[in-house]
């Protein structure tokens, strides 16, 4: 393994920190000396493709992955039976806790309100059904799982109420 870049990022980040305690620690002016040093988030993809690409596969895997179905070859478990399997929900939990913030990005909240509130409830849907992942605890992963749905729901509701229409007729299948 190259350590060089690792080194010179680590002494570049040495050289910020040791300028920005030169000037007085109050949270606005970081933020602006951030701004000005070319900070910034990257929001190509809009709120459309962050639901349907980055959110809407990691919440299918939960839900996929709780519960049980009775069809006619009978009654299944669709809970994962491996540590590989129950690493995989975790690592897909943790994507829903991210989400949560990047839906808060200034560049995507829709408001400073309820939109924040639905995005950090997502965030604790996802670390509840981390820690039930880590424990393997079917009926906590499936409470998770539950919670985890009405946040979509609720933010859907209250900022586009079509996609629940569709996510009702999804239900059927
Ligand atoms: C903070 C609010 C918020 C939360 C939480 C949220 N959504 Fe969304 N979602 C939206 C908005 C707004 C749209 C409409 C985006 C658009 O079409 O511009 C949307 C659209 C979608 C779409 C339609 C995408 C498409 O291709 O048209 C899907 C699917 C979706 N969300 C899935 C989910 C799932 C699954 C969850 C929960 C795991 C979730 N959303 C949680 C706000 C939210």
């Amino acid at each position: 393994m190259n350590l060089t870049p690792i080194i010179s990022r680590i002494s570049r980040l040495a050289t910020v920190i040791a300028v920005t305690s030169l000037a007085a620690c109050s949270g606005p002016e970081e933020n602006e000396q951030a701004a000005q040093a070319g900070t910034s988030y990257n929001t190509s993809l809009n709120i459309q493709q962050l639901m349907a690409l980055v959110l809407e596969p990691a919440a299918d895997v939960l839900w996929d992955s709780g519960g049980w179905i009775l069809d006619a070859s009978g009654y299944e478990e669709l809970y994962p039976t491996t540590d590989e399997g129950w690493e995989f929900v975790r690592s897909q939990a943790a994507v829903i806790v991210e989400t949560g913030n990047m839906l808060a990005l200034p560049a995507r909240a829709e408001d400073n309100d309820a939109w924040m509130i639905y995005s950090q409830g997502l965030s604790e849907a996802g670390l509840r059904a981390m820690a039930a992942a880590e424990a393997q605890d079917n009926e906590e992963y499936f409470q998770a799982g539950a919670q985890l749905y009405s946040v979509c729901t609720a933010c859907h509701q209250a900022y586009n109420p079509d996609i629940n229409n569709r996510f009702v007729s999804d239900a059927g299948n």
